[in-house]
């Protein structure tokens, strides 16, 4: 297991700290009632009060979410707005219980109540419907949490668990598992979860990068190949190579085949990390892959890319990265026990991946602005022209 030096060793931003130091003011009792009892510091005893408290209840508005999915709320509600007794009949649940449910939802704007005591989709709860991946995850989440548990047993083991077991090639034996047999299922299942989650990245990278300006794009761990496709449609002049392991990349070579882009594409099944890479395009992209891996798997990633590229030639990394700023607190820690389920991966911050990919021999590292950080970030680099001391 990596034991990563930069998460414990990171710095505090100079913003939090002048904010830390006003903060500690009011930490005292009698400081909290003398803040609570102004009408001018009060703001923030409420602020950090309907904080903690939400770090508290998180779980519970995570099951509440849970079971709108699980009953199909948001689909039974859209279009047809139903009383409680209405839903509590269909549902076949006590109208006691459910109301709980529903206000719960309505309070979280995943659902709303209307004038005539009718429920319907809330302006959230119509976001979920609208992107079918948004619903898979939150069930899939279902394995996160129950690993998380009984958090001081995951942290000793934090890779023993339901996750580890659904991302089988994310372990210290790299993709071995993953080959076997026995193992496709899961490989078929978490390529569904990624293909139906991948929408909102995709979306942050084709309106961040120009890939018009290449011949052809290598796609690393392409899943399902849903990005590739979407590549291609937007640029026809595109040549596009895919490699994932063996069984999910019949998945894409069937999408491609579908979707009448198989000539478009070439497709090589192996592993990036064992595997000879293939050779001839001027961008390879990792999409949702480094976070997936331990800094040293990476690191012979991202060597073996610089060595197929030609000079020039660029790399794009994109995936859900350390954020800066008030959305840090909401996603940050979902992914950073996330990727310890999965294995040996872990989430980086960009300055970290940077450093990576230098590492490797790229130069030119950068970060693109893209819209939506939440969803994704994203990295650019190239491999040196001719002479890599004139290019950093
Ligand atoms: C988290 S998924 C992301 C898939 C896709 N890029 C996306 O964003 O939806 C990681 C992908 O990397 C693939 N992968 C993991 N280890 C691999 C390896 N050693 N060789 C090839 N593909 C691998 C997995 O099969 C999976 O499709």
């Amino acid at each position: 297991m990596n034991t990563p030096q930069a998460l414990t060793q990171a710095p505090a931003a100079p913003r939090a700290r002048w904010w830390r130091r006003i903060e500690a003011l009011f930490d005292s009792p009698q400081a909290y009632e003398w803040a609570r009892a102004h009408w001018w510091t009060r703001w923030m005893v409420r602020r950090r009060t309907t904080q903690l408290f939400g770090y508290m209840a998180g779980f519970v508005h995570s099951q509440v979410l849970l079971a709108c999915v699980q009953l199909r709320l948001f689909h039974t509600l859209s279009g047809a707005p139903a009383t409680l007794t209405q839903l509590a009949q269909q549902l076949g649940l006590p109208p006691e219980r459910l109301g709980p449910l529903l206000q719960s939802a309505c309070v979280m704007e995943l659902l709303a109540l209307e004038d005539d005591h009718t429920y319907s989709v809330g302006a959230l709860g119509r976001v979920v419907l609208s992107h079918s991946g948004i619903a898979d995850m939150v069930e899939h989440n279902h394995l996160l949490y129950r690993d998380l548990l009984e958090p001081r047993q995951f942290l000793q083991a934090p890779d023993q668990g339901a996750m580890a077991a659904y991302w089988p090639y994310a372990q210290s034996d790299g993709a071995a598992p993953a080959l076997r047999q026995e193992a496709s299922g899961q490989l078929r299942h978490y390529s569904a979860l990624m293909d139906a989650s991948q929408g909102f990245v995709i979306t942050e990278i084709l309106d961040s990068y120009p890939f018009g300006d290449h011949t052809r794009v290598l796609d690393l761990g392409c899943g399902k190949g849903r990005f590739m496709r979407a590549v291609a449609q937007r640029f026809p002049q595109l040549q596009l190579q895919l490699m994932d392991l063996p069984v999910v990349l019949d998945l894409a070579r069937q999408g491609f085949a579908q979707a009448g882009l198989a000539a478009r594409a070439e497709f090589h099944p192996g592993s990036f990390l064992d595997d000879a890479l293939p050779e001839g395009a001027d961008l390879v992209t990792l999409v949702r892959v480094a976070h997936d891996h331990g800094d040293a798997a990476l690191h012979t990633l991202l060597k073996k890319i610089a060595a197929i590229l030609p000079p020039g030639g660029r790399l794009l990394l994109a995936e859900p990265m350390q954020l800066d700023g008030p959305e840090a607190s909401v996603v940050d820690p979902y992914f950073h026990f996330y990727l310890q389920a999965m294995g040996e991966g872990r989430l980086r911050s960009p300055a970290e991946l940077m450093q990576a990919i230098r590492a490797a021999g790229f130069v030119g590292v950068e970060q693109v602005p893209n819209a939506l950080a939440v969803h994704a970030q994203i990295i650019l680099a190239h491999k040196p022209r001719v002479n890599p001391v004139k290019e950093n």
